[in-house]
């Protein structure tokens, strides 16, 4: 397992948005955790991350306690995250956007320092590599906010890449993204496993299922369920969410 929770909890005032939880991502996999809203799964993101300060429980990742680390730390040990609404520097290029994520984390001294400057071009090289492999090289030079709202989820993904990640946890990867899109990006997520390994989130079932290699079933803080594709037949699945209907 590359990252762990180990009854992971977080208090909001009375409210426990996440509840003794605790759930495993397999080296190479994609691991979905559903739920219907309000079950606490951006809060999970959020704990793991570091955004966040867990009030019970523990983080492991590569079995290294990451409990409460800032968010910058644990970013930079390989853990890029992604947002439910995408937050690229919309005034900067395609390509900028890229560049600077592999800067990620650096301060402009020590890059200066470490010949980050020498480096460039083999950055730009980089770059365009991963703006063919996700079909935005033609957009290279358009400012980000010119992208559409898939094309902006491309680009996180692309940030990820250029960063070396080896985990990318994605809040609702495919929201709002049309299908043809939507099976794009997923498509890359799968191509990329060998590389990369995904934790997401997302709501949109009948797009995602397919690409995913194990599934949590998340309802009022806790993990109800898990297993492969099956289980959102569970009747306990099925009862969070006729439940949530209303
Ligand atoms: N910063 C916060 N302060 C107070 N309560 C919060 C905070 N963040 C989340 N919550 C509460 O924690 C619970 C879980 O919220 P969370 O955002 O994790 O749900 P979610 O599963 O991501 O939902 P959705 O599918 O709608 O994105 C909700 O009741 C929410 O109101
Ligand atoms: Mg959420």
């Amino acid at each position: 397992m590359i990252l762990k929770t180990i009854s992971l909890s977080k208090f909001f005032d009375g409210l426990k948005a996440l509840n003794e939880v605790s759930i495993g991502v397999e080296e190479g996999s994609i691991t979905l955790v559903i739920g219907p809203n309000g079950s606490g799964k951006t809060t999970l993101i959020n704990t793991i991350c570091g955004f966040y300060k867990a009030d019970e429980g523990r983080v492991l990742f590569e079995d290294k306690e990451i409990t409460n680390r800032p968010p910058h730390e644990i970013s930079k040990l390989g853990i890029t995250r992604t947002f439910q609404i995408p937050q690229p520097l919309k005034k900067m290029t395609v390509l900028e956007n890229l560049l600077i994520a592999e800067n990620y984390g650096t301060s402009v001294l020590e890059s200066l320092r470490n010949g980050w400057m020498k480096k460039e071009e083999d950055f730009v090289e980089k770059a365009f590599k991963i703006l063919e492999f996700l079909n935005l090289d033609h957009l290279w030079d358009s400012p980000a906010q010119n992208l559409s709202g898939g094309q902006l989820k491309l680009l996180e993904l692309g940030r990820a890449m250029m960063r070396d990640s080896k985990l990318l946890i994605a809040d609702e990867p495919i929201a709002g993204v049309n299908p043809i899109l939507a099976n794009e990006i997923l498509d890359r997520f799968v191509k990329l496993k060998s590389k990369m390994t995904f934790l997401i989130v997302e709501h949109r079932l009948d797009i995602v299922l397919k690409y995913v290699d194990y599934i949590y079933v998340m309802a009022n803080g806790r993990v109800i369920a898990e297993g492969k594709e099956e289980v959102v037949e569970d009747p306990r699945v099925v009862e969070v969410y006729l439940g949530a209907e209303d």
